[in-house]
């Protein structure tokens, strides 16, 4: 398979997602871009230095000409979240990175599907929506990805079933509004407050309609990995190596990242996450799922949220 993918930031985050790319074998050229062209070098070198144990993919640093001929560009770019500091806090600091990147990367890699994974990730999505003039089907957040991956993990320890088995998402922005519309909820066929009835016989199910407190697990995740490591990136780099991968695949797959809204759910301009349909043409279209009222409300909530963040930055 012979895919180029450029990844900008050559932070924890950018280095994470370039280690995990060349590990899964996913790309045959691996470029890293960075103002601090050093550390770029340096993490190009060290993750092509495992090639061979991983995958035999070119793994180098670059500038921003490299990027030609990418089929995916990641950003990553960005002052990282430190503790106690909300994804939002971030928002004008890091919208100035994304206008400074923008143009450069576009210029050179106008055809790839572009992965936007610094935070406050919704907003950045939006802003490189409004600002890079590519159509929208070439544009995905991460969105809530990471937050749907954490939130199956918990359920899956709570039924005692793999987290492949849990059909449960988590919807709107990658922050403190999301929420999952738990009416869509499954565990292996049966709704997840029905599944205890038809469990195998002596499994320990753990779950009283713990909604809140796994929402609030969910929601603060991120902060307690922050407040015990410093960051986080294992799981944000193997969730977006995973939108690589349903990116590199013809079918369709479900995936809760974040994109333009149109009216669905009556939102519209802003992007959040919902079931969004990536394929190889990027973003193929949205999953309007039925929505229960006050799960449409909630949806409105965290679009409110960000478009009132929106409405007090310099785009
Ligand atoms: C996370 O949720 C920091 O947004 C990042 O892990």
């Amino acid at each position: 398979m012979s895919k180029k993918i450029s990844v900008i930031g050559a932070g924890s985050v950018g280095a994470a997602i370039a280690n995990d790319l060349m590990i899964q074998g996913l790309a045959s050229e691996i470029v890293l871009i960075d103002v601090n062209e050093e550390k770029a070098f340096g993490e190009a070198l060290d993750i092509y230095q495992g090639a061979t144990f991983g995958s035999p993919a070119i793994v180098r640093a670059g500038d921003y000409t490299d990027a030609q001929g990418s089929d995916v560009v990641i950003i990553t770019s960005g002052l990282p979240r430190k503790a106690g500091q909300s994804r939002l806090d971030l928002a004008q600091a890091n919208v100035e990175v994304i206008k400074q990147i923008t143009p450069h990367i576009v210029a050179a890699a106008p055809d790839a599907i572009y992965i936007i994974v610094s935070n406050p990730v919704d907003v950045l999505t939006y802003v490189f929506t409004k600002i890079s003039g590519l159509p929208e089907n070439q544009i995905i957040g991460s969105g809530t990805i990471l937050d749907t991956s954490r939130l199956q993990a918990a359920l899956a320890q709570r039924f005692q079933i793999s987290p492949r088995n849990v059909h449960a998402h988590v919807y709107g922005e990658h922050g403190d509004t999301s929420f999952v519309p738990w009416s869509l909820a499954h565990i292996a066929n049966n709704h997840i407050d029905d599944y205890k009835a038809h469990a195998p016989h002596g499994d320990e199910i753990r779950w009283d309609k713990d909604y809140a407190e796994v929402e609030d697990f969910v929601q603060t995740s991120g902060a307690q990995v922050i407040k015990a490591k410093g960051a986080t990136f294992f799981a944000v780099a193997v969730s977006v190596c995973h939108i690589v991968k349903c990116i590199f695949n013809g079918a369709g797959t479900a995936l809760t990242v974040s994109t333009m809204m149109h009216g669905e759910y009556g939102v519209d301009d802003v992007c959040l996450s919902v079931l969004t349909m990536v394929d190889n043409t990027g973003v193929r279209g949205k999953i309007t799922n039925d929505l229960t009222a006050e799960e449409v409300e909630r949806l409105r909530l965290s679009a409110d949220k960000l478009k009132s963040i929106i409405a007090q930055l310099d785009i």
